[in-house]
């Protein structure tokens, strides 16, 4: 058989395929009864590399497979408290392997009609669910970080103090206001347009993380003043390092009065549209001009699954005036079934066949369901934390992100500093549990991330357990010395 027969070979996809199957289930079964008790196993980048590197060409599929769960993340243990990406979904993950199986590209229709419609059905209920009306639209990208760039490209196309910049380019200065705590990629985004550190208008955060509302006026009047034409103000739903929500009512008013573009980064924190518990945090957001959500942080589906919501859905249309005759017939006619036209990727994957797969299976139930018991679990660390005197809190958590910070009597401010990253790091390299660092205001926290449904109050307890013990070994207080000595 010619080597490429054989990549084909069917029967051997279908062996190898349910062989794959029974492994993951195998390991998400390990991962949710806790038999499994390691999160991971740490390896040094280099050795990791030399590891791969090493393997010999034509290792047996499974082998190499086995191996890979083995070296890999398990994000489906409830001791995973890490990062802001979600615990996949069975169905969800299905769905990928169908879409990556079937490669079929839902950027034009003919290369992926099912998977066009299933994006427009996607973006209409997420749409709806927002709160926005008939006259919406929107597309599905590969990440936040795209779509946040995405749509700031729609508003510098749409503001007509910038709309000629696509064509002529520009001397002038543009800029937006944003808040200090948001996401770096809107920085990113910023300086990707051209419009370098001038470009980023960074509006103090209060006591809770927030953008301060209070100051948009007067830092827009201190832009104007210095020669800036700001175009938009980004709200942030939520923060990453503390997950908190800025007020989008407030936001929105002052929008509506400076006549700027209303965007919402609400990559984690939006899919609490779903929970009629925890959907006041997102008031105002209907009044936005444009909303980014992530699928693949607060809605189980596997990365990357990003919705980019209009609130005029025929603003995304003028984005990228670009003719591309093999692909669309005309650029004014409105096509809808061409997402290209408004994104910024040309192929890309069946995005929408991993988020509908899960939504026309259990509904907005299933969504509802999850953030209340990841923002739940959240609320309920942040109890157990305020009432260990060896703990502090530095805010209230919004939503599933919790900071704290371990405490040691008679320790300066800079010790403690030290001691939660050296905490961090023994936690990483035991294996027990994930959770990550994060600097506020100058100073080191340790985080998590609740996202793992599955997450028990023991789990909860058990990690300020192993962080109490990893700081009396790291940095015992005079009473241990002593009895460590005897006395
Ligand atoms: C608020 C916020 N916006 C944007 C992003 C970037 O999203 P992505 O990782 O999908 O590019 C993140 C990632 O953590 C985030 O927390």
């Amino acid at each position: 058989m010619s080597l490429v027969d054989k990549a084909f070979d069917v029967n051997e996809f279908r062996e190898e395929g349910h062989a794959l199957v029974e492994m993951l289930s195998r390991h998400f079964e390990g991962a949710l009864s806790g038999e499994n008790d390691r999160v991971f196993s740490w390896k040094d980048p280099d050795e990791q590399y030399a590891y791969w590197a090493d393997q010999p060409q034509g290792r047996p599929t499974l082998d190499f497979f086995q191996d890979f769960l083995d070296r890999s993340l398990h994000m489906h243990n409830p001791r995973y408290m890490g990062h802001q990406a979600a615990m996949t979904a069975g169905t969800a993950a299905l769905a990928g392997f169908l879409g990556d199986a079937l490669n079929n590209l839902p950027s034009v229709y003919e290369m992926g009609g099912a998977g066009v419609a299933l994006e427009r059905l996607v973006v209409e209920r997420t749409a709806k669910v927002m709160g926005f009306g008939p006259d919406s639209g929107g597309f599905l990208t590969s990440g936040g970080s795209l779509g946040n760039l995405t749509a700031l490209l729609c508003a510098r196309a749409n503001m007509s103090a910038c709309s000629e910049v696509w064509v002529e380019g520009t001397q002038q200065q543009f800029a937006v206001m944003v808040s200090e705590q948001a996401h770096y990629c809107v920085d990113r985004a910023v300086r990707i347009m051209g419009w370098g550190s001038p470009g980023v208008i960074k509006i103090p955060s209060d006591a809770n993380y927030a953008m301060r509302t209070d100051l948009l006026e007067r830092y827009y009047e201190e832009a104007r003043a210095a020669g800036k034409t700001v175009v938009a103000v980004i709200g942030s739903a939520c923060s990453t390092a503390t997950g908190s929500y800025d007020d989008l009512e407030e936001i929105a008013a002052f929008c509506r009065q400076q006549q700027l573009w209303f965007h919402v980064d609400g990559a984690h924190g939006v899919p609490v549209v779903f929970s009629d518990k925890y959907r006041h945090l997102v008031q105002g957001l209907q009044q936005a001009d444009s909303v980014v959500m992530d699928f693949h942080k607060s809605m189980m589906v596997p990365a990357l699954a990003t919705a980019v919501i209009f609130k005029n859905g025929q603003t995304r249309y003028r984005t990228f005036a670009q003719k591309a005759s093999y692909l669309w017939r005309s650029d004014n006619a409105e096509e809808w079934f061409h997402p290209s036209r408004a994104s910024f990727e040309t192929s890309k994957p069946s995005i929408s066949l991993k988020v509908w797969s899960l939504w026309q299976k259990f509904g907005d139930a299933l969504f509802a369901e999850y953030i209340e018991r990841t923002y739940d679990n959240a609320r309920l660390f942040a109890r157990l934390v305020k009432a260990d005197l060896e703990f502090s809190l530095p805010v209230e958590p919004a939503s599933n992100i919790v900071c704290f910070r371990y405490l040691q009597p008679g320790k300066s401010e800079r010790a403690l500093d030290v001691l939660n990253q050296q905490i961090r790091e023994a936690l990483m390299n035991d294996g027990r549990f994930f959770l990550v660092r994060t600097e506020l205001r100058g100073r080191t926290f340790l985080r998590v991330t609740l996202m793992n449904p599955f997450t028990a109050e023991q789990d909860l307890l058990d990690l300020l357990a192993a962080v109490k013990e990893w700081g009396q070994k790291l940095s015992p207080t005079c009473r241990e010395r002593a009895l460590a000595r005897g006395a």
